[in-house]
């Protein structure tokens, strides 16, 4: 990170971001650092971005003005993407002055998180295969306080969010179930982080029968993963439990037409876990955690699993097959056994589970699900400081009396005919939850990933809850 003090700024060759609220429509404040007087009308309504060239003497500067709209209605969300639209795209690394998007709405720390976290957000873009990586440039503050802390807080949670968009945007013959387990690898090269690796055969002296269930069909392995940091003494353990399907074919259920498209994003749950966890970790938070994250394809093969089968979780509990579509919930259930096996009390679930959460929300808001409102709220004070919107969404008695019902079974993974599917979904993974374990479900079918480029960030895995996890994280 890179911080200068303003009466510096006309001796750099960087050009400057700097933001313009419409209030203020005096920009003399910033002629005093430029030492002339800017011609331009710069109105600053939200967004827009107007660009002055300056010579003088030998310098030649660029300043890219953006606008905030009225002070009245900013919020973090819009300073966060004027900051990413004025960076997005650059070739050039550029300077932000602090002041001028802080003045008296938010606090300099904050802004200074915000162009740190949204300078390495706005210009990430997805690796083409064969191509080299593009590193983001950097970005310099340009403010007279220390701002190293923040920057460095940025900079952990921005990289971990980064990489869970490269794990999620990577195809599916890129982004294998070794492959997976190769990423988590790295992320247990930080301090403190212990990983073990659960393949097929030792799953199967576990009985994890759901989630090996799910893999038959696949030529690759099948992976419990659970990375350990422990530096919470006597704390309670909090687990981040994802989901890892890293192809959803919809197996012997095949997804048809046009819907099988984007199911390599069907691993961003277990990506979001890790994500989360290596923010966690690499900031030193005093938590302990684990991150337990399923792994497989979900694909049709000569053993693949079939409707009327059923299958023996890690719990002991039975489950009916109707759908083989209906896979996330299998190889969760046996991730979240295994979680609170670990001995884990406060549990965090993230899957790209149901296509019937992205018809009810959209794609901006995560469905939430909880057996303990108390623990969700705490959950939403760290959305509150992001910005990310879950919505609290119902699970009751009557979702998981349809779930039980099953001839031959505890349960069945689909409710034929029923509506609501997002809840029953999230009934099914209630009943692998103990008496006394605090749990929230999020499903980010919808959030985690868009086909939409945005000004201030491009298409693909989106990182979807791992910034709000973290910040809930550090309060605990
Ligand atoms: N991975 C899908 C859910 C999904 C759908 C994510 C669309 C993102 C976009 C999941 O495994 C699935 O197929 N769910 C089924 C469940 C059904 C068979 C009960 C669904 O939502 O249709
Ligand atoms: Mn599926
Ligand atoms: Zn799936």
């Amino acid at each position: 990170m890179k911080q200068i003090a303003k009466e510096q700024m006309m001796m750099q060759s960087l050009d400057i971001v700097i933001g313009k609220y419409e209030d203020d429509c005096d920009i003399s404040g910033w002629e005093a650092y430029v030492g002339c007087k800017l011609q331009m009308p710069i109105d600053g309504s939200f967004a827009s971005i107007n660009e002055v060239y300056i010579c003088k003497e030998e310098i030649q500067k660029r300043f890219i003005f953006v606008g905030l709209g009225k002070k009245a209605k900013i919020t973090r969300k819009k300073l966060r993407e004027a900051i990413g639209k004025a960076v997005k795209g650059r070739k050039e690394e550029v300077a932000v002055l602090v002041d001028s998007f802080a003045q008296d709405v938010f606090p300099c720390e904050q802004v200074a998180y915000d162009i740190v976290f949204m300078n390495d957000y706005a210009r990430y873009v997805a690796t083409k295969v064969g191509k080299e990586k593009e590193e983001c440039k950097d970005v310099t503050l340009l403010i007279d306080q220390d701002m190293s802390k923040v920057s460095e807080q940025a900079k952990i949670v921005v990289e971990a969010i980064n990489h869970a968009r490269e794990w999620g945007n990577l195809p599916a013959n890129y982004m294998t179930p070794n492959d997976f387990v190769e990423a988590a690898k790295e992320v247990a090269k930080l301090d403190g982080v212990t990983l073990e690796i659960l393949d097929k055969a030792e799953l199967s002296k576990l009985g994890a029968g759901a989630i090996l269930g799910v893999n038959r069909g696949s030529y690759h392995g099948a992976y419990l993963l659970t990375l350990s940091y422990m530096n919470g003494k006597e704390k309670e353990i909090h687990a981040l439990v994802g989901k890892g399907l890293t192809f959803d074919s919809g197996g012997y259920n095949v997804k048809t037409g046009s819907y099988m498209l984007g199911m390599k994003y069907d691993m961003c749950g277990g990506a979001n876990a890790l994500a989360a966890f290596e923010a966690i970790a690499k900031s030193k938070q005093e938590v302990n955690v684990i991150a337990v994250i399923a792994v497989t394809e979900n694909r049709i093969g000569p053993d693949g699993y079939t409707c009327d089968e059923v299958l023996t979780s890690l719990s002991g509990k039975t489950i009916e097959i109707k759908n083989t579509d209906a896979e996330g919930r299998l190889i969760l259930c046996d991730a979240l056994t295994y979680a609170q096996q670990k001995k884990a009390t406060k549990i965090i679930d993230l899957a790209t589970l149901t296509g019937a959460c992205v018809n009810a929300l959209g794609a901006n808001y995560t469905g939430a699900f909880t057996n303990s409102e108390k623990f969700l709220r705490s959950l939403e004070e760290g959305c509150k400081e992001t910005g990310e919107k879950t919505w609290y969404m119902p699970l009751d008695e009557d979702f998981e009396n349809q779930v039980c019902e099953s001839d031959v079974a505890d349960m069945t993974n689909c409710v034929i005919g029923a509506s609501a599917g997002a809840s029953l979904a999230a009934a099914f993974l209630k009943q692998f939850i103990n008496e006394g374990v605090e749990w929230i479900h999020l499903d980010i079918a919808g959030t985690s990933d868009t086909t939409s480029e945005k000004a201030y960030a491009c298409k693909g895995a989106t990182g979807a809850m791992i910034e709000s996890i973290v910040a809930y994280m550090r309060k605990q």
